[in-house]
């Protein structure tokens, strides 16, 4: 068995100014991945914090006519309550302006200096102060900085050096020895390849400046903020406090980071941590970022998204899952509001948030919402019994590749399942059938059963919204003490009250940006209309042949339909409301006559009539028995 302990960090975030989504991206993913283990049993530490030092923080600060303590003390408890916004399960926050940290970072300087690893030299060349980083000449692209671009400043002083160069190759034998060390493989790849070009010594100390931890052993110098910052994982698990719990927790799982900062972690750190005397991290995980209109987003280009106003306005759950589903596993993500406002509708209101209400709603209708005692399985049943097993399989070895997105995915897959189950058991026709009581209360178990394994899926990633269903279920013990292993089928208790309750994700119709006060619903009265004129609209049954989606349409389907020998193509509006896969077969009411028009390029002849409830939900109008294609709706 190997240890029952899992330590994970984001990196400590610069308090030079607010955070926006992106940051927010790197603490969540972290608190998924730390949920994540906490349910399957492991003795989590989660660890984040703010990287204070610094020559731009410096002048951010005299900029404002603050002190540097006074502007970040501002700023870092912003990062707080945003963390407890977006109910971020850390369990401590490192701030390096901490005496604790002062001591940790001094210690390891000092332990470096005596075997002999850093020495005293003269430091000649450039420096980026937005990515506090030095760069050699030969790195830099038209005299900038090679990673952002911006004007690069002349250094020259007297400094302290830490000899990375003698270290090169071991860190290489590491890194081949151990493929898990830095994911995903592009990265690490990269970094292989960063290595093999040389490694040059770092200038590991300051004195131009004087905002940060000094030197222990000559006044005047500070030590540079990445020896200061990597360090912040070894005060957190108290390494010179509590050994103890330094011992149980060390080395980390994961160091999460952004794969612009893997360099720092897969390179510098190791090479800290070897001259020191300590182990390695066992895994170094470079994610994506999330871009706006795939872009960058960086307040100088002003398309920064405060992840503050979209929590106020749709609510946590919606922005951690969209966040964490966005982003797919080792690459890019993109922000935009269709997007964000499509993942809601589609998948939370939609597929989640229509799940929940149906079931609830039936289980209250035939059984007064108490669960009732399965009967037999059918072999429609035991499918559903083995999707949720196979789901259970793959979201294990999903979480531990650290592939939030596919997760997610796989995850909705299941919830997908559980609502076709539902349209082919026709849990309604059961209902009226009064030798089918068998069949129907395993139907309603079964989806008792598969909303409780759905609760401690979706945990990790959206937890409150988790525990709200986990509530409802009438389940009253604490679902963050289960574990995952527990998610096996069939042990919801029959007898158990459902409780229904409000929609879980109102569906947002108002698709413009929050800036936009949305517009005042318009009452109208709605004139009679005389039979004859109902008589002009010809409305028939049409059976659906193909449903396709519309590339760059998030909202249409293109359907192929029949119309009783006659086939017509419908653009419909139904794209957050059904898959196309789950169209295909049904049998449609469509207004045949209405005049024929391009939508998006598609030729539609035709609508497709659906009912629209005031929540957002939007279900199709179809027949309850077979009938012929064609036949007229009157
Ligand atoms: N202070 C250093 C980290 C020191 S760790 C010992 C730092 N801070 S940061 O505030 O600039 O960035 C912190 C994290 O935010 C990084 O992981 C970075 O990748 C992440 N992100 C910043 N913008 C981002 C996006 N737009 N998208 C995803 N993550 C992004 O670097």
């Amino acid at each position: 068995m190997g240890k029952n302990t899992f330590y994970i960090t984001t990196p400590i975030y610069y308090p030079s100014d607010k955070l926006h989504i992106g940051h927010a991206y790197t603490t969540v993913a972290a608190d998924a991945i730390a949920r994540y283990h906490r349910l399957n049993g492991k003795d989590v530490f989660f660890l984040t914090g703010s990287d204070e030092h610094g020559q731009k923080i410096e002048r951010v600060a005299k900029e404002r006519g603050k002190t540097p303590k006074e502007y970040v003390d501002g700023i870092v408890k912003g990062f707080q309550d945003l963390w407890q916004k977006l109910d971020i399960s850390y369990d401590d926050f490192v701030r390096t302006t901490e005496e604790r940290h002062y001591r940790v970072v001094q210690d390891i300087f000092r332990e470096i200096y005596e075997k002999g690893d850093i020495y005293k030299g003269e430091y000649k060349g450039w420096y980026c102060t937005p990515c506090e980083t030095f760069f050699p000449e030969t790195r830099l692209v038209d005299g900038n900085c090679p990673d952002c671009g911006r004007p690069v400043e002349v250094l020259q002083e007297e400094s302290y050096f830490f000899r990375m160069s003698k270290y090169a190759d071991r860190l290489l034998q590491h890194i081949e020895a151990n493929p898990e060390f830095i994911q995903p493989t592009s990265r690490r790849n990269e970094m292989v390849q960063f290595i093999k070009g040389g490694l040059e010594d770092l200038c590991v100390s300051r004195t131009t400046f004087d905002w940060g931890i000094p030197v222990p052993i000559e006044e005047g110098h500070v030590i540079y903020v990445w020896f200061d910052a990597l360090t912040n994982y070894l005060t957190g698990i108290g390494y010179l406090d509590d050994k103890e719990m330094f011992q149980k927790y060390w080395p980390a799982d994961v160091h999460l980071v952004g794969k612009e900062i893997v360099r720092f972690h897969s390179i510098i750190w190791p090479i800290i941590l070897m001259a020191a005397g300590l182990e390695l991290p066992k895994k170094v995980y470079g994610h994506g970022w999330l871009l706006f209109d795939s872009d960058k987003m960086s307040k100088s280009k002003g398309n920064v998204v405060d992840p503050v106003v979209l929590i106020d306005q749709f609510g946590v759950d919606a922005i951690r899952y969209f966040l964490l589903r966005e982003i797919s596993f080792g690459s890019d993500g993109n922000f935009s509001w269709e997007a964000l406002v499509g993942r809601i509708n589609a998948d939370l209101a939609n597929d989640l948030g229509n799940l929940v209400h149906r079931s609830s709603a039936m289980m209250k209708k035939y059984y007064k919402g108490v669960v009732p005692e399965p009967g037999p399985e059918r072999p429609l049943d035991a499918a559903l019994r083995e999707d949720a097993a196979n789901t259970r399989r793959k979201l294990v070895s999903l979480m531990e590749e650290l592939d939030l997105s596919t997760a997610l995915a796989t995850i909705w897959r299941f919830i997908g399942s559980v609502n076709k189950y539902i349209d082919e058991a026709a849990p309604w026709a059961l209902a009226r059938d009064e030798s089918k009581g068998d069949e129907l209360a395993r139907v309603m178990y079964n989806l008792a059963e598969s909303l409780r394994v759905i609760s401690l899926f979706i945990y990790p990633f959206i937890p409150s919204t988790a525990k709200e269903i986990w509530a409802r279920l009438g389940l009253d013990d604490e679902l963050t003490d289960h574990l995952l292993g527990q998610a096996r089928w069939g042990e919801m208790p029959p007898g158990t009250v459902i409780r229904p309750g409000s929609p879980l994700f109102p569906r947002i119709e108002d698709e413009k940006p929050p800036a936009k006060a949305p517009e005042a619903p318009q009452k109208e009265a709605i004139p009679e209309v005389a039979i004859d004129e109902f008589a002009r609209m010809d409305i028939r049954l049409a059976r659906v042949l193909e449903a396709d989606r519309i590339a760059g349409a998030d909202k249409l389907l293109k359907l192929k339909v029949d119309l009783g020998g006659e086939e017509r193509q419908i653009v419909a509006g139904l794209a957050q409301h059904y898959r196309p896969e789950e169209l295909v077969g049904k049998d449609v009411a469509l207004l045949a006559n209405l005049k024929p028009t391009t939508i998006r390029g598609e030729l539609s002849q035709g609508m497709v009539l659906a009912a629209a409830a005031k929540d957002g939900r939007v279900r199709i109008l179809t027949v309850d028995e077979e009938m012929p294609a064609g036949s007229k709706i009157r």
